[in-house]
Order: structure tokens, then sequence, then C-alpha cells
């Protein structure tokens, strides 16, 4: 049997990739990882989770082992709604849809707004968990450059006149407003309002994935309000997630938006996994109670303002003349660029060889450009290791300059 015959279009086009070696290149053990995306474990809130899984399993076990609502349950909503209030944005029950993490929101607007062909617009650089999602239901992705202060939004109408001339409108926008991964950058105030004045003159919608906003590490929530808060004509689908303030683990993000988007949605999601897990979303609805969600992600901040100092602080010292990094007021991610000419793909192996990891920039264009370009994160190694690895990469892009 020829295994490529029974492929579905959809799943050939999804054959392992040169960015997915390198990413199992990265993986060795004993290496220091600036590479992945994920929360320092030490942070997890084991014992309170333990305690509120607990008592919810005494208390009401025979519905949180149940098949419960599509939706997601009524408390975690409101959870849900209180903390988008917080960010200025007023909804209701109807507007929420809780998921398997953002990511399952990625797939979801994929999924109900673009047709094969579809033509999608991205950040250039954007997340590669969105160029993936968006990639497996055969949308062509446009890339719209970033600024210091977020999309660039001269190349953005640009682009859309450009497409306009062909008679072609793109069906969404997907943007990260604040702390985008990979660049760290936030996106103005005044870009926000901009960028949804040219959404509603050209008519498209944008997708706002805000995973990281209440990981702001200097100023106030206020600096981070989404766009979602300035919409007054249901154009934006906000994404969130529990993932980076809770636990990756615990897969649970949300969608808001008009309630005729999330019916669909929902539909969708629960021909893909039926419902959120009662359990699980008893326990993060535990965590919120008391403040106690809230004094956690408070030492969260803590936590990560000392490594992305550390990082900063050994890019300074550590890094040769002619390269350049983001200072991220928030998030995980730090986005370096190498001199003009060099190349982040050929480091690699060269950065793995003293035993330090980073993501090629490459991986997060739609058009595989910014090969000069790669992302760290200061989430995963402490203080002390940071520097230790930055030290080992300022030295691999010396020699590599020599
Ligand atoms: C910008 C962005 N969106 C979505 C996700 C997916 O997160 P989740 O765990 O909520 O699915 C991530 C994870 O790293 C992310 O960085």
């Amino acid at each position: 049997m020829n295994p490529e015959q029974r492929f579905s279009e959809r799943a050939k086009g999804r054959e392992g990739s040169e960015i997915r070696r390198l990413f199992k290149m990265s993986m060795k053990p004993g290496i220091i990882s600036f590479a992945g995306g994920m929360p320092d474990p030490g942070s997890f809130p084991s014992k309170k989770a333990a305690e509120v899984r607990e008592a919810g399993l005494r208390e009401r076990g025979e519905i949180l082992l149940q098949y419960g609502a599509a939706r997601g349950d009524d408390r975690l909503i409101e959870v849900v709604l209180e903390r988008m209030q917080q960010k200025g944005v007023e909804a209701g029950p109807r507007n929420v849809l809780i998921t398997s993490g953002a990511q399952q929101g990625l797939d979801l607007c994929g999924k109900i707004f673009s047709d094969p062909g579809d033509v999608l617009l991205v950040e250039s650089p954007t997340f590669i968990g969105a160029l993936g999602a968006f990639r497996n239901y055969r949308a062509e992705l446009a890339g719209v450059p970033m600024e210091a202060d977020g999309i660039h939004l001269e190349r953005l109408k640009g682009s859309l006149e450009a497409l306009r001339d062909r008679g072609i409108a793109p069906k969404f926008l997907y943007t990260m407003p604040n702390f985008q991964n990979p660049s760290g950058i936030t996106m103005s105030r005044e870009k926000r309002r901009r960028l949804l004045e040219i959404a509603e003159a050209y008519d498209f919608l944008i997708v706002e994935d805000d995973a990281y906003s209440d990981l702001w590490l200097e100023g106030s929530a206020e600096d981070v309000r989404p766009i979602k808060a300035l919409d007054t004509n249901g154009r934006v689908i906000y994404l969130g997630s529990f993932s980076k303030i809770v636990s990756p683990g615990i897969r649970l993000g949300w969608a808001l938006g008009r309630e005729d988007f999330i019916d669909r949605f929902e539909m969708a999601k629960q021909m893909m996994d039926v419902c959120p897990s009662p359990l699980i979303q008893a326990m993060v609805v535990g965590l919120s109670e008391d403040g106690f969600l809230e004094r956690h992600i408070a030492e969260l901040r803590g936590i990560y303002r000392s490594r992305r100092d550390a990082m900063l602080t050994a890019l300074m010292r550590y890094m040769p003349d002619g390269v350049f990094w983001t200072k991220p007021k928030g998030g995980f991610y730090i986005w370096v660029t190498l001199p003009e000419g060099m190349d982040a793909v050929a480091l690699l192996p060269k950065a793995l060889e003293k035993n330090v990891a980073y993501v090629i920039g490459m991986a997060f264009h739609a058009d595989k450009s910014g090969r000069n370009t790669f992302r760290i994160s200061f989430c995963h190694e402490t203080e002390e290791i940071i520097e230790e690895g930055i030290r080992r990469l300022g030295e691999a892009i010396a020699e590599a300059i020599r």
C-alpha cells in the first residue's frame, strides 16, 4: 500500500519540514534552550491546583466527571468575562467559547472563515502555530512587516490596495498586539485605533491573539488594553489563553466575539472534542477565587521580569557590534537581528555545538524570509543560565563574523 495515496490534499501539504528538523536538533538533553515558549515549570500552582481539584471532586464529582456544556462551564465563562471587563471589554456569556488553548481558537478561525485559496494577512514575523493552523486550511498567507510600534500600517494599506486590484478581499488579519510572539513588540495605542479604521474601510476581520497581555513587566495593564476594547462593530475575534498564567498543560483558552461567530465556533468545536473538560475548568475557577490567580500572576511577573532583565544585560555584554535586538515590555521573547547577509540557519549548528539553542527567524515568516534573524525566549532558564547561554551565543556569532 502506498500511504501517500491515502492522504487528503490537505494532509499532503503538511509533510515534515526543514524547520521541524532544526527544532528537533534543538531539543537535545543538556542544552541551554532559548528555543521554546514553555513557561517556568517551577512556577506552576500545583499545590493549590491539587487542593481545589480534590475539593471539587469530593463535592461535585458527579458533575465534574460527566460530559459538560460544549460552550464551556458557566462559572469559567464568568471568570473570563470578569477578566475581559478589567481589560475594557464588555461582553456577555453568549460571546464566549472556552477552547482547548488559544491554538484551538486559531484553528477555528481558519476553519470558520477561510476557504482554500483565500488570502489571510499575518504579521511578518508571526506565531508559528498560527502559520501552521491557517496553512492547514490551505489559505494563502500574506505577510505584513512589523515596526517598533507594531504592524506597518502603510505597508498593510499597500498590500490591501494590491489585493483589491486583483479583486481579492482578505478574510482576516491575524495580529498579536501585546508582546508579540516572536518579536516581543507591542502595538501602540494609536496604531490599534488606526488598524480598526483600516479594517472598517477595507472590510476585513481582525483575529486578535492576546496570549501574553497579563505578563506585562513594566508600565501597567492600561498599556496593553486589547484592540477588542475599541471594537464597536464586532470586527475583532479575541483569543485568550490560560497557558501562560496558569499552565499550558491544562489546555484552556477562550474565543470572544460576536454571538453569531461564536455559535459557529461552538458547533465546529463540538465536532472536534465535544466539550472542554469540566474537571479542569472547575480547577481554574477554583484557582481564580479569593484573588489567588491575581497574586499568582503578580509573582510570575516578578520571575519573568528578572529573567528578561538578565537576558537584556547579557545581550549588551556579549553581543558583537552590528547585532540588534528588541527590548520587550512583557511576554517571553526577544528578537535578534544579525548583520545583513549573515545566516541564522547556518549559525544554528555552531550554537548547538556550544549547547545553546534558538529558533531561526525564517520559521516565523510566511514567505520564509528573515534569514538573518532569530528568536530567543527568557521564560524557561534561570538568570545564571541565561547569562551563560547568551555568552556562548555571542561567542558563536563572533566566530561566524570572523
Ligand atoms: C501568540 C500565541 N498564541 C497562541 C499560543 C498557543 O497557546 P495555547 O497553549 O493557549 O494553545 C501561543 C503559545 O505559545 C502563542 O505564543
